[in-house]
């Protein structure tokens, strides 16, 4: 792929200071924000508000990612809150095309994530109308958990049929993505990285993303 995003997630960020922790990340592409239900996922995070006030804040573009119950009546808030992307799991949502086209519409791009166990391949036949597919390298809930090596061939799989489509589809890969496990995830083609502890558990918050960068772009 042509361009590598990096994406801090302020899952692991200290939230009494939401403002400063978004500026100590200014190098990133995106901020990654975890929206977490208490059913979903066994955690409690963020909700709408918090989307509108980060975007309010800028000018750092939001890749919301919601790991919420009800996902056809629940995401198109978070694209009228002015969030660049909105991510909805798979397995939460009834109709998921006809959500991503009505994320579209609101001019938002459309991402689909799949938990660990989910496959990726019925999905590859739709693909194309999703901006973006995340595929989930640690059991969503909590930040700081270990890469999940075996996701690596479903990157692969997703990558090379998304290429042979012709098609111009974003692969974001979430959990456990830090030094040790940038580059295979890259090789094997996703192209949209989050790191949380990774970045925010770093001295220089900005170096650890410059040096993500640059072994994501091999
Ligand atoms: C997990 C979240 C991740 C998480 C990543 O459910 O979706 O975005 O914050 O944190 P690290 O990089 O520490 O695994
Ligand atoms: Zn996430």
């Amino acid at each position: 792929t042509d361009a590598e995003f990096i994406h801090p997630s302020i899952l692991n960020a200290d939230f009494l200071e939401i403002g400063s922790e978004l500026d100590r990340i200014s190098a990133a592409d995106s901020v990654h924000v975890d929206i977490m239900d208490g059913h979903f996922v066994p955690n409690l995070s963020f909700g709408v508000d918090m989307v509108s006030q980060i975007v309010r804040h800028g000018p750092i573009p939001v890749d919301a990612h919601l790991m919420i119950e009800d996902a056809d009546r629940n995401a198109p808030a978070y694209a009228e809150a002015g969030a660049d992307s909105v991510t909805f799991h798979l397995e939460a949502a009834s109709a998921p095309i006809r959500l991503a086209r009505e994320l579209r519409a609101k001019s938002t791009r459309a991402g689909v994530a799949l938990r660990p166990a989910t496959p990726v391949d019925s999905l590859l036949d739709v693909i194309g109308e999703f901006d973006m597919l995340l595929i989930m390298t640690v059991e969503p809930g909590f930040g700081g958990q270990s890469f999940l090596e075996s996701m690596l061939p479903k990157i692969r799989r997703a990558r090379k049929a998304i290429s042979a489509s012709h098609l111009e589809v974003s692969i974001q890969v979430d959990g456990g993505v830090n030094r040790e496990t940038i580059e295979r995830c890259s090789e094997a083609g996703a192209n949209v990285f989050v790191a949380g502890s990774a970045i925010y558990r770093a001295q220089d918050a900005a170096e650890e993303i410059g040096t993500l960068r640059s072994l994501a772009s091999g």
